[in-house]
């Protein structure tokens, strides 16, 4: 299954070149898998991007179809600086600016417990309720060392 050419014929358009994101859709890289499947197969009818995402069945594209797009996300490297980290792990949920973005929750101001919430995430599952569900992101995804560079850049807004 070529990921790269079901990505290009089916979300390339809104979601810019392997995903870095443009006018019409947000970045996509390095995917939460189980959290965006389910916003692909039920599309997001809020949104503050000029149309709204709309949902895919699976007799369009396969759940095998699915992760193959999920892989070739994964394929750029890993940020290596706090605030390209944070644009790509963060700001989709909580706005460029740590603000509040679609959930809401402004991050400036709560970053005692920062490190152990990207490690536990919130009402896992819970893919629906955008101002309370947050991924868990393990040590392989983002390492110790990742995380307090974006811990920093958090604390330099
Ligand atoms: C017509 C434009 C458009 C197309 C085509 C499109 N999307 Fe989207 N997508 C959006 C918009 C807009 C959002 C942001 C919705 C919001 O505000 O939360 C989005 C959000 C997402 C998200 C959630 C991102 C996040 O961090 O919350 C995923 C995952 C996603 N799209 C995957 C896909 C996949 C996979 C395809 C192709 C099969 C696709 N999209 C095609 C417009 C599009
Ligand atoms: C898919 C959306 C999503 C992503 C991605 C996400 N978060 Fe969250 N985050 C949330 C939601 C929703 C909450 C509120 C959780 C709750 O109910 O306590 C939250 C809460 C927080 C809080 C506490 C704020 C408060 O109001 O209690 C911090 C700090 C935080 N996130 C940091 C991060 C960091 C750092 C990243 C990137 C590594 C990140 N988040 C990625 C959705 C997200």
């Amino acid at each position: 299954m070529d990921g790269a050419a079901l990505f290009a014929a089916n979300c390339a358009a809104c979601h810019g070149n392997q995903g870095v994101g443009g006018p019409l859709g947000p970045e996509l890289q390095h995917p939460v898998r189980d959290y965006s499947a389910w916003v692909t197969r039920h599309g997001r009818a809020m949104t503050t991007f000029p149309a709204p995402m709309l949902p895919v069945a699976a007799d369009k594209l396969s759940d095998s179809n699915l992760e193959a797009i999920w892989d070739y996300l994964d394929q750029p490297p890993q940020p290596t600086s706090g605030q390209a980290l944070f644009l790509d792990y963060c700001a989709n949920c909580h706005g460029a600016d740590g603000k509040g973005g679609p959930t809401g929750r402004n991050i400036l101001n709560e970053l005692n417990g920062l490190k152990t919430l990207v490690r536990q995430g919130a009402h896992g599952g819970e893919f629906e309720m955008r101002r309370e569900y947050m991924p868990a992101f393990s040590a392989t995804r983002i390492t110790d060392t990742e995380l307090n560079l974006i811990y920093t850049y958090v604390e330099s807004l």
